[in-house]
């Protein structure tokens, strides 16, 4: 059996899919981009039947990067697989992924079906997806709690269909590592167009117990081929497979024996990208990519670090892209360091555009000493806001303990302007009432987060709210050194989302 891994992206399906994390045609084709640098074997770019947007962006997408392939996913509906097709018209290289639900409830209560009828189904669209293309990778949806027998009939029903990958996904997160290592090899030893080559397996494992990397290094170990994951993990719920420690683990243990494509000098800036664009924090504990990933803290950690880095870190951080040495950008740095990394954070920027974020760059580093990652690729996406109808003008608080905070806003909507001010209980909440006071319509907030990325009491904060009105949830993002223009630049971003 070969000893290369397939490495399946679906950041921009399934991770896409995670409330608050959905990106523009031009932001999607800025993250395909990179992962054409990574190194990514298939990019799943969307689900085309599911919008318009979706449709239209596995076009561009397809338009925009050469060698990977790019899939699109579908229902095993005929309908789905005509309109994914389509989408895929100027991909180099195509998939088309459809499948079906093979649990026990997945067919009785959501296709109130029977299992023959479902293979059938099953054959059905791959047959059909067939017409149009060579490469078709069927799912059987909750995988993991599927009986092995009959998950063995399906898969060798559409391989014999001309299935050339099948994916086993843990849906639901449930699986046990050896559990799921143990599926792949029941599958490997009873379809014998395993066997025969005729087709490979992919796992695609949730995290809902955490164990979505666990089971995919199982499944891997057992004889599937492909990995479906994403960047930072990101994904429904508790999200999917991490790009990263799938990655570094068959680095670090040459043992497994199984290599991959992937750059992992790209890891780190590829990372940042997506968590940035997606206004998706990373977990500072997170394995590979977190802010301490690589940090020792305590005493004996440091001395130990210190005599012999072997001592503490079992891979190097340059091996994931993250270099010490990397410029630091300060006022002092100019316009070339600036379009140098953000073209490393795989950002492509010049012209008009560069000049722009050059000059924010230039305030910022006014006001803090250090810019990292982070600061610029907010500065290099804040023109995302330039066609808000909805503008902050000004924003003046007082506040101070034992007294009550009072605020003035200044709003221009759509190019008029409107004043007004209000007192609160605190900074945050006298700005978003003084707000409330020219916006007034019935908005709820639901969440607020507030996180600063580096140490620094000049950092830059971000602030993430949802807002419920007209019974949706609508998902803000604001950035600033001031935490309270933050959050009311959050506010107003959810509010410009407003459907009506
Ligand atoms: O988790 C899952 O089962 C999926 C399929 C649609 C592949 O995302
Ligand atoms: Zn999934």
């Amino acid at each position: 059996m070969s000893d290369r891994l397939f490495i399946f992206d679906t950041t921009l399906r399934d991770g896409e899919q995670v409330p608050g994390c959905q990106l523009n045609t031009v932001e999607k084709i800025q993250v395909a981009r990179q992962l054409e640098a990574l190194g990514v074997d298939i990019i799943e770019a969307g689900f085309p039947v599911s919008s318009p947007g979706d449709f239209n962006s596995v076009i561009e997408i397809s338009k925009a990067v050469t060698w990977p392939t790019i899939c699109a996913l579908t229902r095993a509906v005929q309908k789905d697989i005509d309109v994914a097709a389509e989408a895929l018209q100027y991909a180099k290289h195509k998939r088309i992924h459809t499948g079906i639900g093979t649990s026990d409830s997945h067919i009785r209560y959501k296709f109130n079906s029977n299992r023959e009828e479902i293979i059938e189904r099953a054959v059905a669209a791959v047959k059909y997806a067939k017409k149009y293309v060579e490469d078709v990778e069927f799912y059987a949806e909750d995988a993991g709690r599927t009986e092995n027998e009959y998950l063995a009939r399906v898969v060798d029903a559409v391989v014999k269909a001309g299935a050339t990958v099948v994916n086993i996904p843990d849906t639901t997160g449930y699986c046990l590592p050896q559990e799921f290592g143990a599926k792949i090899k029941y599958l490997m030893e009873h379809v014998d167009g395993l066997s025969a080559g005729k087709a490979i397996l992919s796992t695609h494992c949730h995290n809902d117990l955490g164990m979505a990397t666990a089971n995919t290094i199982a499944g891997i170990m057992n004889g599937a081929r492909q990995a479906e994951v994403t960047i930072n993990g990101i994904g429904e719920r508790a999200g999917n497979t991490s790009l990263e420690e799938v990655a570094m683990i068959l680095k670090c243990h040459k043992g497994i024996g199984i290599d991959t494509n992937i750059n992992t000098q790209k890891i780190y800036p590829t990372s940042r990208l997506v968590s940035s664009l997606m206004n998706m924090p990373v977990q500072p504990n997170k394995a590979i990519v977190g802010r301490n990933a690589f940090a020792h803290s305590s005493g004996i950690h440091q001395d130990g670090v210190l005599k012999n880095v072997q001592t503490y870190e079992i891979m190097n951080p340059k091996d994931v892209g993250i270099d010490d040495n990397a410029i630091v950008l300060t006022a002092r740095s100019g316009r070339a360091a600036l379009k140098h990394r953000l073209n490393v954070l795989g950002v492509e920027i010049d012209g008009e555009r560069l000049d722009a974020t050059y000059q924010e760059f230039l305030k910022l580093a006014d006001k803090k000493k250090e810019v990292n990652d982070d600061d610029i690729l907010m500065l290099a996406g804040a023109d995302r806001a330039a066609a808000h109808a909805v503008k902050l003008d000004y924003l003046q608080v007082t506040t101070g303990m034992g007294v009550k905070s009072v605020a003035c806003i200044g709003l221009d909507i759509a190019g008029e302007k409107f004043e007004a001010s209000a007192s609160g209980n605190g900074p945050v909440d006298a700005a978003i009432r003084a707000l409330k006071n020219i916006i007034k319509r019935q908005m709820v907030l639901k969440e607020f987060t507030i996180q600063a990325i580096s140490k620094g009491s000049d950092d830059v904060g971000k602030v993430h709210m949802q807002v419920e009105y007209d019974d949706h949830l609508y998902y803000g993002f604001g950035a600033n050194t001031d935490i309270v223009t933050a959050s009311v630049e959050a506010y107003i971003d959810c509010i410009n989302k407003f459907k009506k």
